[in-house]
C-alpha cells in the first residue's frame, strides 16, 4: 500500500552509472513504489554538461548543472559522480542536512570513508555503498549484515575486471602484458587512469572498503599492501600453467595472530600471484570478480558476478535505494558499522605467505647446496625444488633453472631470502618471484 508521502530522489552524475540508475528509476516507478510503500521521484540529476550524450536518455527538464539546490530538496541523494571532490563535499552536505546518501564512489570512501560515516552518525542519517566494491556483487551487505553474526577470518577476492581479463587472456591465449592490455582498452575496461587498475590502486581502494566492515576496523588506504600486474610476464603465465598454476590479481584481507602472541592484527594486500588451478577462484575468466570469504561459523562462501559495468553497478544502487527508502518509511536508525575492534594493520613484512622464486644458477657441484644454505640462513623451509638444465651456450659456464616453491614465512624472511640469492655468485638471476596463494 502506498500511502507515504512521494521520497524525493536526486541524483548526482549521470555517466555510465548514473544514466541506468535514471532509466531504471523512471521504467520500473510503480513497481518500485509498491516495494517501498512510497513513490521515488527523481527531482533531478545533476551534470557538469547538460548536453553530454548518455547512454540512457534523462527527460531534459530532469537535467541540472545546479548539484547543491538539488541536494538541499532532496529526502535520498545518490551520488555516483566519482572522484574525490566535489563529492566530498556534495555528500557531507546532504548528510549535514539529513539526507541518506548512496554513493558508488570506491576512492572517496577508501580516502575520507570515517569523515563521512561521522557525518552520517552525528545527524543519524545512513551511508549505503553496495555499489562501491564489485558493482552488481552483493558482498558490503553481506558483510555488514548477513555475516555481522560471525567473525570473518580472511577475505581473497578478484576485485578488479580489468586486469582479471589481462591476465586470464595472458593465460587463455598466450598474449603478451601489452596485447592483453591493448584489448582489454579497446573493450573500454580500463579507467580512464589505466594505472588505477595495472598498478592495484582500484583493488586496494576495494579491499580497504571490505576488510574495514569485516574486521570492524579502521582500514587507511596508506596501510594497504599493494603491487599491480604491469611486471608479470607472458614467461611467468606459462610456467604457472604447466605447473597447475593460474596467475590472479588477488586483493586479501585477513584477521591474523601477530607473531604467534595471540595478539590480534589485520592485513589487507594486493599483489599478483599463484593461485591452484582447483581453486574456486581459478575458475573466475574474463572480466568478472569474486570474492571470497572464511568466516568461523558460515564456513568458505563465494560471490560471483559482474563486478563492472553501468547497469550492473546500477543494480546494486537501485539496491541500496530501496533500503533507504525503506528505513524512511518504517523510521529506525537504520545501520551503524562499527570499529570497535580497532586492530592493528599490519605492514606486509610481518605476513606469513609462500613464494615460488624461479633462479637461473651455474650448474657445478655444490651449488644446490649453496642456494639451500640461503633459504636455511634466512629461516625459510623450502617446500618443493624442480631443476631442469638449460641448453648449453658454447664458452659459457652451463646453467640450470631452479624453481624453487617455499613453507609459509614472513614476507620479511622471504624477501632477505630473494635479495641473498640475488647477491650470490652460484646465482646467475632470479628470473621470477610470486607469491602462491590458495593452497
Ligand atoms: N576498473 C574497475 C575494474 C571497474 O576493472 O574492475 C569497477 O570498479
Amino acid at each position: 500500500m502506498i500511502d507515504y508521502r512521494p521520497l524525493r530522489i536526486a541524483l548526482l552524475g549521470a555517466g555510465s552509472v548514473g544514466a541506468q540508475v535514471a532509466r531504471l528509476l523512471l521504467e520500473n516507478k510503480a513497481e518500485l513504489a509498491a516495494r517501498v510503500g512510497a513513490e521515488l521521484e527523481l527531482i533531478g540529476v545533476a551534470v557538469r554538461d547538460i548536453k553530454s550524450k548518455r547512454s540512457a536518455d534523462i527527460p531534459v527538464e530532469l537535467l541540472t548543472t545546479d548539484a547543491e539546490s538539488l541536494i538541499v530538496a532532496a529526502d535520498i541523494v545518490i551520488e555516483v559522480m566519482g572522484g574525490l571532490e566535489p563529492a566530498r563535499t556534495y555528500i557531507l552536505q546532504a548528510l549535514n542536512s539529513g539526507s541518506d546518501v548512496i554513493t558508488a564512489n570506491k576512492a572517496l570512501l577508501a580516502t575520507h570513508g570515517t569523515e563521512l560515516f561521522e557525518a552520517a552518525e552525528q545527524v543519524g542519517a545512513q551511508l549505503y555503498f553496495e555499489a562501491a566494491v564489485a558493482a552488481a556483487i552483493p558482498i558490503i551487505r553481506p558483510l555488514r549484515e548477513s555475516l555481522a553474526g560471525d567473525k570473518v577470518n580472511r577475505i581473497m577476492g578478484i576485485v578488479n575486471g580489468s586486469t582479471n581479463y589481462i591476465l586470464d587472456r595472458m593465460d587463455s591465449a598466450g598474449l603478451t602484458l601489452e596485447a592483453a592490455m591493448a584489448e582489454a582498452t579497446e573493450l573500454g575496461y580500463l579507467e580512464a587512469d589505466p594505472s588505477l587498475d595495472v598498478e592495484g590502486y582500484d583493488a586496494a581502494q576495494k579491499i580497504a572498503i571490505l576488510a574495514a566492515l569485516a574486521f570492524h576496523t579502521e582500514v587507511p588506504l596508506d596501510r594497504v599492501y599493494r603491487e599491480g600486474i604491469t611486471k608479470v610476464t607472458k614467461a611467468q603465465i606459462t610456467a604457472a600453467r604447466e605447473n597447475g598454476y593460474v596467475i590472479k590479481l588477488l586483493a586479501i584481507a585477513e584477521r591474523i595472530d601477530a607473531d604467534g602472541s595471540g595478539e590480534q592484527g589485520v592485513s589487507a594486500r594486493v599483489y599478483p600471484a599463484l593461485v591452484p588451478r582447483e581453486h574456486p577462484l581459478a575458475a573466475v575468466r574474463g572480466a568478472f570478480n569474486a570474492v571470497f570469504v572464511e568466516a568461523e561459523a558460515a564456513g568458505s562462501l563465494m560471490f560471483y558476478g559482474a563486478g563492472a559495468g553501468g547497469v550492473q553497478t546500477a543494480s546494486a544502487v537501485l539496491g541500496d535505494l530501496v533500503s533507504a527508502a525503506k528505513r524512511h518509511v518504517a523510521g529506525g536508525p537504520g545501520l551503524a558499522d562499527s570499529v570497535h575492534a580497532n586492530l592493528e594493520v599490519l605492514p606486509i613484512e610481518r605476513i606469513y605467505t609462500r613464494y615460488q622464486i624461479t633462479i637461473q644458477a651455474k650448474d657445478q657441484p655444490g651449488v644446490l647446496a649453496q642456494i639451500a644454505n640461503i633459504f636455511a640462513e634466512h629461516g625459510v623451509s623450502v617446500e618443493t625444488v624442480e631443476q631442469s638444465v638449460n641448453p648449453s651456450e658454447p664458452g659459457k659456464t652451463p646453467t640450470a633453472s631452479l624453481m624453487v616453491g617455499t613453507h609459509e614465512a614472513t614476507d620479511a624472511s622471504l624477501s632477505s631470502v630473494v635479495n641473498s640469492l640475488a647477491a650470490s655468485e652460484a646465482v646467475e638471476s632470479i628470473t621470477s618471484v610470486i607469491r602462491v596463494e590458495g593452497l
